[in-house]
Order: structure tokens, then C-alpha cells, then sequence
């Protein structure tokens, strides 16, 4: 396949959604640089990648400066999605969370502007909405964060600000709302809700839910994330350039409902999930109860359209589970 010209560079390119975006970059005929260290990221999430003519991977740390200014070589477009995630594994190592996050953000960015990068699109949070309590989340109207892993997403967002006014860089934020697919690791202590309750289910256990389960989320399937991800990178309007967009399907879901969808997805293969209840215990600190995004900005701007509802994501992801658990 001959080689596209622009070339891009994908942090956290071993971890969910930037496996995901490799793929589907790869599959465009871009040619990708992925850079990871795996802290977080698993090598079999790029495995397959390694022989692809147009892939390349520079393993190192975003707090690394000469490995980023080694990842930036050719690159035209940065989609940066490397960091630290999970608000409670940030409450018990804020130190942690801010080096990556906010002190790799800075190198990263940093480094696409002095190789001349323009086009820098990176990954924030929904977390920024904070203590803010109307709904749907209007990008706008933000509260004050509740979890270091919020306040160092912001900080971002305040660092691309930055960057976009003082050196014309076209920065676009992507403040991804919950979500979910293939490659999303179901293991640890800071695994996120749907793969954990996903293979839970399928090992016949209880997944424990934090509070009464009426806490809601707008949780967003990665093909939309990917969407988004391709119309900020391409985006010809100068509208977007040094703004944030929510990404998100644009519904709510408590997550007893959750629970229940993920139950009927599944049941097609397990019917015996049916049958297995949930266990409660206390809500965590720095979540935030309700989510739901309003998607408007990112359609009227970018084109975001969301193709896949959870109920339609959960399908394909419990599928490729079902293959890789
Ligand atoms: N998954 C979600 O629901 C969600 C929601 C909002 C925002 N985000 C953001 O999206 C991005 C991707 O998240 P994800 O869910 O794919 O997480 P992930 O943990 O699967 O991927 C993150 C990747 O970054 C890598 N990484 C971490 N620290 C690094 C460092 N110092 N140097 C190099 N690589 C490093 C990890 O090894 C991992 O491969 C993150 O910025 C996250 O904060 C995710």
C-alpha cells in the first residue's frame, strides 16, 4: 500500500483507544508512529501492527524529551492520547498522575511545536465538568474538578489554550465521556466498569457497584471516539482550532440500567448471567453522579455524528470478549 502523506503520531498507542486508532489509521493508509511505554498499555494491543509497512513504534515516556522529539520526526498530526487514567487511582497517587498528565502533556506538546507540528489533537475528560451539576454538559459551563485526574486534564486544556494562542498551533480537545470497546483491559483495580463487569459476568461472579447504581453515564463506544478523533485530525475549519468538544453518544444510563443492557448482551451467549445479582458498597471519592453530554459543538463544528448507541457497542464488544477473555 503506498505510504500516505501525512503521518501520524498516536501517544498511548498500546493502551485502548490508541491501539484503536492505530488500527484504524493503518487501515486508512496513513502512516502511524506509535509511541507507549506500558504503563498502563499492553503489547499485545499492537502486536499485529509491528509488520505493517506504514507502522512504526518508539517505545519510550512522554516525560522522556528527546524519545518525543524522536516520535515527532515527519509527523504532521499529534493525536495524543497518553496518560494516567482512572479518578480514584489518581486520589490515591496524585504525584503520579500529575507527572504524566500534566508534565508529559507539556513535553508532548511541547515537542510538536518545535518539530513544526500545527495539528495537535489530544484527549481530555468529561471529569472537568467537576462539581458542575446541570445536564446535559455544555462545554462551556464547567465546576470546579473533584479528582487530581480531572484537575490535570483541565490543565491541559488550559496548557493547549495556550499553545493555540501564543504559537497558532491547532489544537483541538476531545473531552471523551466514558468509553468503551474492544482492547479496554477488563483487570486491575482501576479497570473501567464495562469490561469489568463484562468478564465478571462471564466468570459466573458479582460485580460490585459503587453507591445505590443510580449514578448515570453517557457511555460512548470507541468507533465514535475514533470518529472524532478522524474529523478533528482532517478538520478544515478554524472554528475548532484551540477549542474542547465533548464526545459522547449524547444519553444517559444509570448503572443498574447498564447492568441490565450488558446482561441482555451477553445472555445470547451466556444465559446463565441472567441469574447473577450485583453487590453494593459505598460510592468512591471524586466521582462525579451524573454524566451526559450535549454532542451540539462537536456536530455543528467537526461533523461529529455518533453511529453506534451503548446498546449497539455492547454488542460488538461483548462479541470480541467473548474471543479474547
Ligand atoms: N477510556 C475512557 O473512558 C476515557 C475517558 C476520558 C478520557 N480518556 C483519556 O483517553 C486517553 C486514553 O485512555 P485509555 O482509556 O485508552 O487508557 P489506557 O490506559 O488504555 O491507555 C493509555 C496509554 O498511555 C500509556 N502511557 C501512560 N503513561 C505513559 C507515559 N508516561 N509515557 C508513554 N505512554 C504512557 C499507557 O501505557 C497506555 O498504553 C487518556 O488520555 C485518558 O485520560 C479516556
Amino acid at each position: 500500500m503506498p505510504s500516505h502523506p501525512q503521518h501520524i503520531l498516536i501517544t498511548g498507542a498500546a493502551g485502548f483507544i490508541g491501539s484503536n486508532l492505530c488500527e484504524h489509521f493503518l487501515e486508512l493508509g496513513y502512516s502511524v508512529t506509535g509511541m507507549d511505554n506500558f504503563l498502563t498499555g499492553k503489547p499485545s494491543n499492537i502486536a499485529g501492527f509491528y509488520s505493517h509497512p506504514n507502522f512504526c513504534f518508539v517505545e519510550g515516556d512522554i516525560r522522556d524529551k528527546s524519545k518525543c522529539g524522536e516520535a515527532m520526526k515527519g509527523i504532521s498530526i499529534v493525536l495524543h492520547q497518553a496518560a494516567l487514567g482512572s479518578v480514584p487511582r489518581s486520589v490515591k497517587d496524585p504525584l503520579t498522575t500529575n507527572s504524566v498528565n500534566v508534565d508529559g502533556f507539556l513535553n508532548v506538546i511541547h515537542a510538536a511545536h518545535q518539530a513544526g507540528v500545527k495539528r495537535f489533537v489530544y484527549a481530555t475528560s468529561s471529569s472537568v465538568y467537576g462539581d458542575h451539576s446541570g445536564l446535559p454538559k455544555v462545554e462551556d459551563a464547567i465546576g470546579k474538578p473533584l479528582s487530581p485526574y480531572a484537575a490535570s486534564k483541565y490543565i491541559n486544556e488550559l496548557y493547549a489554550g495556550v499553545f493555540h494562542r501564543l504559537h497558532g498551533m491547532e489544537v483541538i480537545g476531545l473531552r471523551y465521556f466514558n468509553v468503551f470497546g474492544k482492547h479496554q483491559d477488563p483487570d486491575g483495580a482501576y479497570a473501567a466498569a464495562i469490561p469489568k463487569f463484562i468478564k465478571l459476568f462471564l466468570e459466573g461472579k458479582s460485580p460490585v457497584i459503587y453507591g445505590d447504581g443510580s449514578n448515570s453515564r453517557d457511555f460512548t463506544y470507541i468507533k465514535n471516539v475514533i470518529q472524532a478523533n478522524e474529523k478533528a485530525a482532517f478538520t478544515t475549519n478554524e472554528k475548532a482550532f484551540g477549542e474542547v468538544f465533548n464526545i459522547a453518544f449524547g444519553e444517559r444510563t444509570t448503572l443498574l440500567e447498564l447492568i441490565t443492557e450488558i446482561k441482555n448482551a451477553l445472555s445470547v451467549h451466556a444465559p446463565n448471567v441472567k441469574t447473577i445479582s450485583v453487590t453494593h458498597e459505598n460510592e468512591r471519592p471524586g466521582e462525579i453522579p451524573h454524566s451526559l453530554a450535549s454532542i451540539e459543538k462537536a456536530r455543528n463544528v467537526l461533523g461529529y455524528t455518533p453511529s453506534h448507541s451503548l446498546k449497539a457497542g455492547l454488542q460488538e464488544a461483548v462479541t470480541w470478549y467473548l474471543e479474547n477473555i
